[in-house]
């Protein structure tokens, strides 16, 4: 049986980041008077031009802060009277858990018992603020799971754990925290693991906004290995209606996997890309005016930037989410096709070039150095 939460109340941890400014934007516009506060550490990937909208309303907060911190997470719960919290914030890149594991031990696994504990505190033992209406929500992904090889069977919610890089084993350790502070104390947690995310707001380091900003400027586009890697890729305003469906309906201690039914290889999806924005540069003139080195500027096809790289160290075979049980228990279903999310996403690439610029310059990261060091 499912069990009703009717949240109102609302902390997002990590909502500077891609899908947590993402889902900020759709909470709003679905449920324009909930109280909304977003605690983020902006890091490199944290933007608050992403959240320029939300911050002009009276029911929305950004409080910059780190999630390790636990008093200020215990504050936050207590001063908002937040009912639901939704943890986004995270260290995300794969590429850079390679490189640098520390931060993903810290951030993932080290600040989500940090979130666990002040949850613990203020929900359950503090006899003041203790109430059984409140919901944890950890927002995990399909990684956990390792790799399949073609033909496998989609990871379902039973899949055995089996991760295979640093980012993916401190995401997997988080989910077993979250899970223990609702078997051992009782705490109201749900988690879903998705699929691989695109859309608005994507950081450029990762695989679709990297394609996208590398053709505008003529530069190469690095396939890593033999591009013959899959995933399934899910619109990022469907993750938030998953997310939503869990925090209404989802059964605490229960997991749900989400995701978009959209297997692709990497050539693939860099090949749409191609053919995208050869399309865009055909159909409108001033695009060749604004971006003179990409290739449809000069009468070349995008696809002539294509170049194979060494492959990512450990490099996971294919994903691929079976949603079946959050379909059939919670009605969940992506609305965005493939096509249509594509060329939405890189028609707002093209629309928000000061955004994307100010990332690529540094002048963001100046800024905010100046601001909020
Ligand atoms: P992102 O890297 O774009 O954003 C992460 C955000 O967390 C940033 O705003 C950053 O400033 C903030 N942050 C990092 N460390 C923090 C700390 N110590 N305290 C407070 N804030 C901190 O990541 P994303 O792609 O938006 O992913 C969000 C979540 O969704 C992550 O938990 C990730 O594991 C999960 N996920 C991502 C995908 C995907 O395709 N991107 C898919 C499935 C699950
Ligand atoms: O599956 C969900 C995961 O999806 C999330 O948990 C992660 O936070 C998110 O970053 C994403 O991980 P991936 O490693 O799949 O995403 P990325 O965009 O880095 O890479 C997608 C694929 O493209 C992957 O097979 C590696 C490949 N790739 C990536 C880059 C950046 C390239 O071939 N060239 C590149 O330059």
């Amino acid at each position: 049986m499912t069990e009703h939460h009717k949240p109102e109340r609302l902390l997002v941890t990590g909502g500077a980041g891609f899908i947590g400014c993402n889902f900020i934007h759709y909470w709003l516009d679905q449920h324009p008077h909930d109280h909304v506060v977003a605690l983020d550490a902006l890091t490199y990937a944290g933007n608050l031009a992403s959240l320029e909208d939300a911050r002009s309303r009276d029911n929305f907060h950004l409080v910059h802060g780190d999630i390790c911190d636990t008093e200020l997470v215990e504050r936050l719960l207590r001063d908002h009277r937040i009912d639901t919290l939704v943890h986004f914030a995270a260290e995300s890149h794969v590429d850079r858990s390679i490189h640098g594991p520390d931060a993903f031990i810290e951030t993932n696994i080290v600040g989500t018992h940090s979130l666990l504990k002040a949850a613990k505190q203020v929900w359950l033992d503090d006899p003041g603020t203790a109430t059984a209406d409140h919901r944890f929500h950890h927002v995990s992904t399909d990684e956990v799971y390792g790799s399949l090889e073609p033909g496998d069977p989609a990871f379902a919610e039973t899949t055995p754990y089996a991760p295979n890089s640093p980012y993916s084993a401190s995401k997997a350790a988080s989910d077993h925290l979250v899970r223990a502070y609702h078997h051992t104390y009782g705490l109201n947690v749900v988690t879903s693991n998705c699929s691989n995310n695109y859309g608005p707001y994507q950081f450029p380091e990762k695989l679709i906004p990297l394609v996208i900003i590398n053709i505008l400027h003529g530069k190469p586009l690095p396939i890593y290995g033999d591009g013959m890697n899959i995933r399934d890729w899910l619109y990022v305003d469907d993750h938030a209606r998953g997310i939503e469906l869990c925090i209404q309906q989802g059964q605490v201690g229960e997991t749900y996997n989400i995701g978009g039914n959209e297997e692709r290889t990497n050539i693939d999806i860099v090949r749409t890309l191609c053919t995208l924005l050869d399309a865009r540069f055909q159909a409108d003139a001033s695009l060749a005016a604004r971006f003179p080195d990409a290739p449809p500027a000069n009468g070349q096809a995008s696809d002539s930037l294509i170049t194979y790289v060494k492959d990512r160290p450990g490099h996971d075979r294919r994903y691929a989410i079976d949603a079946t049980k959050t379909e059939q228990t919670l009605g969940y279903q992506p609305v965005e096709t493939f096509e249509r999310g594509m060329e939405k996403t890189l028609d707002w690439y093209l629309a928000n070039e000061p955004w994307w610029q100010a990332i690529l310059s540094g002048e963001y990261t100046q800024w905010l150095e100046k601001h909020y060091a």
